[in-house]
């Protein structure tokens, strides 16, 4: 049997940061709403030409580092964003380039904030299938360029990032799991509504932003949350007592403590860094997982459950002994 282990992680916060009370001055809101509502205190916004390939990179080279190795030893590399740089190439293919590595599998995959989570599984099941050895993950996004920054219903809530995993072939788990699941119908509730084949003239004057009902987000996403760590456990035997973190994508504290409470975590073992930087998207998770990495925080042998739920809507999980 081949398992996919992690061998190492890396993230990247771009240096620009914007406050609530920055906020404060462009829309009508308050610091104390947003942190109440969301448990967000700030969040880091790409510089002007800073690209969601400039923040992949940083993140990757960090992971690479992390693990140890070089780029050269990488045979595939996937991009997670919503937010890539250009229509085509992917921000994989431009990635790699950076990277300097010319040859190796390499793809963009756009499943929104459940983005790394579906990328994380896809790498894991090339590595297992024997035709891969060694993948790059990344989540990276520049959320900020399809906001509207009138708009308070988004604006206070998404931010920059991107955070990257190196995954490699190994003996021993490993990825244990992996969930993955999409339901087109609610795309009204959560979209951005212009694109490539509808809507490319707004799209260039740059009119496309995120609408959400956020609300009826908010409630599916608790729902859900709770319900693929119930399918991902009962799928391997192990119980909610055998987690040792919980790592969530970051889009709001109460939906993250709903589902710590469903699942009988006490927050001491959730990995929260939404206060940091706010929803960022596919680099959510891989930001959370890091942070937790390099304090300590995470050791190897341990037991990971990542979860997300996004715009789709899409939702996954992948279960895994760090
Ligand atoms: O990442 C993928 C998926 N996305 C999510 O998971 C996001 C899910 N949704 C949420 O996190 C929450 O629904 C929000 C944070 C977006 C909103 O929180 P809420 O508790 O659901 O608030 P609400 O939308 O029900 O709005 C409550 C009130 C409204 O005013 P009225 O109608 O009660 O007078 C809003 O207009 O809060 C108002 N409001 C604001 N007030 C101050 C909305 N945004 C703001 C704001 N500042 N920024």
């Amino acid at each position: 049997m081949i398992y996919s282990r992690i061998a190492g992680t890396g993230s990247y916060l771009p240096e620009k940061v914007v406050t609530n009370s920055d906020l404060e001055k462009i829309v009508d809101t308050t610091d104390q709403w947003i942190q109440d509502r969301t448990g967000i205190k700030k969040r880091h916004i790409a510089a002007d030409g800073e690209t969601t390939c400039d923040l992949a990179e940083k993140a990757s080279r960090n992971a690479l580092e992390a693990a140890g190795i070089t780029a050269s030893e990488i045979d595939l590399v996937i991009v997670a964003t919503t937010t890539p740089d250009l229509i085509f190439p992917s921000t994989a293919c431009l990635l790699q380039q950076r990277l300097g590595i010319a040859g190796p599998t390499a793809f963009d995959i756009q499943a929104v904030c459940t983005g790394f989570v579906y990328a994380l599984s896809i790498a894991e099941k090339f590595i297992k299938s024997g035709s891969h050895k060694r993948a790059l993950v990344v989540g990276a996004e520049t959320l900020s360029r399809i906001i509207d920054w009138s708009d308070r219903n988004t604006c206070v809530l998404f931010g920059d990032g991107a955070g990257a995993v190196i995954v490699e072939a190994s003996d021993e788990p490993g990825i244990i799991a992996s969930h993955l699941h999409a339901d087109g119908a609610y795309e009204s509730l959560l979209r951005v509504p212009v694109g490539v084949s509808s809507g490319f003239e707004q799209m260039i004057r740059g009119e496309g932003y995120v609408e959400m009902k956020g609300s009826e987000v908010f409630k599916m996403a608790v729902t859900t949350l709770g319900r693929i760590v119930d399918e991902t456990l009962a799928s391997t035997g192990l119980q909610k007592s055998d987690i040792d973190w919980l790592i969530p994508h970051q889009a709001n504290i109460r939906i993250i403590k709903a589902t710590a409470k469903k699942l009988r975590t006490p927050m001491d073992r959730v990995v929260v860094t939404v206060h940091d930087h706010g929803n960022t998207s596919a680099a959510s998770i891989p930001l959370a997982f890091d942070t937790a990495v390099r304090d300590g925080r995470i050791k190897r042998g341990e037991i990971l459950m990542m979860e997300a739920f996004g715009g789709g809507f899409t939702w996954g999980s992948v279960l895994l002994k760090y």
